[in-house]
């Protein structure tokens, strides 16, 4: 078993090095920790694999700290890309771009012709990428189907023994993964819904956008691989309660024998008395702090096994809360209160 290390931003040239050696380093972003390992080193890159418990079908992003990072490894950048380079990057999105000929392994890429490349706003990653020299691998530094990690002890809790160190840069801003553009299909696509939102996308660009809302079933071969699986679910059943259905479900929480966790904006916690109780988990004023709490909520409860239940609150499905639904939704199963059975 390996000692994992917590790093701070003064050890960056330590944990660099650790990179360079083909070791696991898990790194802070604006959305979500990841795991890091240098993604030209492909005995490293299997070990990501191995680290989460992930499927080895599931490409991995690659997180870099300049333009010039990834413009080795395609052709030519499209003018699409440079776009919104310009308009996001350093930032929450993530572009899919087609790649020479096995520019990058095949456990970067699970074989697909393109890659994912992100660059994100945190200086010390920022720091640590450059130091390494070469562009890491980034999935989220979770264990495949739970929440993504939103903190560096979220990636301890999940992680330590298995990976060498965690660069500590205390909780992420954003809460939500990255938003994923397909620019290598002739109509730009989001596969992930993210901070960035489709419609500041389709202004920058100055065209159409498609929404990639297709699911995927067990045989078929997916367009982003991780739509395939089971998702930041946690072990109690997650429910989705919109604004208007908590008269019911605070009810039939008071009647339940069992503990129920809810997860609630202040102004519910407020009016229904819960302000104290403490199987309720504030999510904050609006959709921004809820994004930014509700994997950290989620991981909460899970840490609480006598709660079974777990009362979400649900928002509209726009701007940023397309991404904060979207992930809602999959540790939810899909199932809202109302429809319960
Ligand atoms: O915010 C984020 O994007 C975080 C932070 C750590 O950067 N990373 C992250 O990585 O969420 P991960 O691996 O948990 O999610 C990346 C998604 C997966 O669903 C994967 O299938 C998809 O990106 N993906 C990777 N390469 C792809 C490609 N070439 N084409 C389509 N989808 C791809
Ligand atoms: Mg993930």
């Amino acid at each position: 078993m390996l000692i994992t290390k917590i790093y701070t931003t003064d050890e960056i040239d330590q944990a660099a090095q650790e990179l360079r050696l083909g070791e696991l380093i898990a790194f802070p972003t604006e959305t979500v920790y990841g795991l890091g390992a240098d993604a030209t080193n492909e005995q490293a890159v299997k070990r990501v694999y191995l680290a989460k418990g992930r499927p080895s079908d599931n490409p991995l992003i690659v997180t870099v700290s300049s333009r010039e990072m990834v413009a080795q490894y395609v052709e030519e950048l499209p003018q699409r890309a440079v776009k919104l380079m310009d308009a996001f990057w350093p930032g929450p999105l993530t572009m899919v771009l087609k790649i020479k000929p096995n520019a990058l392994s095949k456990a970067v890429t699970g074989g697909l012709e393109t890659a994912a490349f992100r660059m994100p706003q945190n200086k010390a990653t920022q720091s640590l990428i450059e130091k390494a020299g070469v562009p890491i691998v980034g999935p989220s530094a979770n264990s495949s189907g739970k929440p993504s990690p939103t903190t560096a002890q979220h990636v301890y809790h999940d992680l330590e023994g298995r990976i060498a160190g965690i660069l500590d840069d205390g909780p992420t801003t954003v809460g939500v993964e990255s938003t994923i553009v397909d620019l290598s299909t002739e109509k730009a696509t989001i596969l992930r819904p993210g901070a960035v939102t489709e419609e500041q996308i389709a202004a920058v660009l100055g065209e159409e956008v498609d929404s990639d809302r297709h699911h995927v079933s067990q045989n078929e071969v997916p367009k982003a691989p991780g739509m395939k699986y089971k998702h930041y679910a946690p072990d109690a059943q997650v429910y989705i309660v919109n604004d208007d259905a908590w008269d019911q479900a605070l009810a039939w929480r008071a009647k339940r024998p069992q503990k129920v966790g809810v997860m609630a904006f202040d102004r519910i916690l407020q009016q229904y008395g819960l302000k104290n109780d403490p199987d309720c988990y504030s999510l904050g004023a609006d959709v921004k702090s809820a994004s930014q709490k509700l994997f950290a909520g989620l991981r909460y409860f899970d840490a609480d096994d006598k709660v079974d239940a777990i009362l979400c609150a649900g928002v509209a499905e726009t701007g940023l809360g397309a991404a904060y639904m979207n992930r809602l939704k999959k540790s939810a199963g899909n199932t809202f209160f109302e429809n319960k059975k």
